[in-house]
């Protein structure tokens, strides 16, 4: 734009305002961008455009012209920059709308669904014996699965020439030599020795976990399988709170009017020793031809005993002291005769359609 002088005539400041008010409106239409945008209007109001030169030339009028000449500058300045703040704004709009469109997730395209997996029918018994225990007020405790051969036999008073500490029956990690042989226990009762050389009484806990024993596959046996044992040891812990507990356990576990009786049995831990048997939940005793109990009545259910003096002694514990009472159940038979499964094996089949019956 020509430099404004006191010589240029209004008219002609008019148009040259006019043309560039058109010209400069027309770019901000078409600015592309923000960057082209801000460009356009730095060319047209900026600190080196035509208008701030226009701005400068005022300076040379006189004041009359200089007042007319003002105002059209200003009236197009403002027209420019309102122009190119609603470019501004629109500009940006797209952007905004841009950025959403090339980030947006289709929530309805079809996805591979992974089935969730479920707690095993095994863990879902442990976990459930566990908590009725825990409501009785016992602690749970852990032992190692390779075990001494001192606390899976000697300490639980079985003799050097028990039945079951030959390789026949036992899985020997270290045989032969009595003084440091190791085995994978054969049952979870060494945790009871374990515990109470650890902790003095009174002793309330139950210990799952794994036991292995050298037997042949079939519908009743595993080589691997698992067991909860309980132990509990005080001042004054009589046969009576065996039964009562036990029996406790067996209203919560299979229903409450679930009885159960004893039977002497022998361990070489406990004195005296029985087997517990629970009445069948299924026909309550009394039909010869029912599928759970064969007709029985009865259901064998686990061992237990009053804790041998020699094992406390083992132990380090006053046999004078205290009694207690220790049982200990096969997981396996628990979850079987809950459930009516006819063989052990299809816990370690890992077949989807057995174990998704056990939602848990
Ligand atoms: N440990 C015994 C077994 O495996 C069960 C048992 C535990 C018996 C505790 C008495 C006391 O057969």
């Amino acid at each position: 734009m020509k430099m404004i002088t006191n010589e240029t005539e209004p008219m002609e400041l008019f148009e040259t305002l006019a043309q560039l008010r058109e010209e400069t409106l027309a770019s901000i239409e078409e600015a592309a961008d923000l960057d082209a945008l801000d460009a356009v209007e730095a060319g047209a109001v900026g600190r080196e455009s035509a208008i701030a030169s226009a701005r400068r030339g005022l300076g040379q009028m006189d004041a009359e012209r200089r007042r007319d000449a003002g105002r059209m500058i200003n009236e197009i300045a403002r027209d420019i920059e309102a122009a190119a703040a609603v470019r501004r704004e629109q500009l940006a709009k797209e952007a905004r709308a841009a950025v959403i469109a090339a980030e947006a997730i289709d929530v309805t395209v079809d996805y591979v669904s992974v089935p969730s997996g479920r707690i095993h029918p095994i863990q879902q018994v442990i976990d459930e014996v566990c908590d009725i225990f825990i409501g009785l007020g016992y602690h749970i405790a852990e032992g190692p699965e390779a075990e001494l051969a001192w606390y899976n036999f000697d300490a639980l008073n079985t003799p050097p020439d028990h039945p079951g500490r030959l390789e026949s029956d036992t899985m020997y990690l270290d045989y032969g030599n009595p003084e440091d042989e190791m085995l994978l226990r054969a049952h979870t009762s060494p945790v009871q020795a374990r515990y109470m050389e650890e902790h003095g009484p009174p002793v309330y806990i139950v210990a799952p976990g794994k036991a292995y024993r050298n037997d042949t596959v079939d519908a009743t046996h595993l080589p691997v399988f698992h067991q909860i044992e309980g132990l509990a040891v005080d001042e004054s812990i009589t046969f009576s709170d065996l039964k009562g507990t036990l029996a406790e356990f067996a209203r919560q576990f299979f229903g409450p009017t679930t009885r159960v009786r004893l039977r002497p049995h022998f361990f070489p831990f406990t004195e005296p020793s029985a087997e517990l048997d629970v009445s069948c939940f299924n026909c309550d005793g009394g039909e010869s031809s029912c599928r759970v109990c064969k007709g029985v009545g009865w259901l064998e259910m686990l061992g237990c005993g009053m804790v041998d003096p020699r094992v406390f002694d083992a132990v380090g514990y006053d046999s004078e002291a205290v009694t207690g009472f220790a049982f200990g159940m096969g997981v396996e038979r628990l979850a079987m005769v809950r459930h009516g499964i006819d063989s052990i094996r299809h816990f370690v089949d890992y077949d989807v359609r057995f174990l998704e019956q056990f939602p848990g």
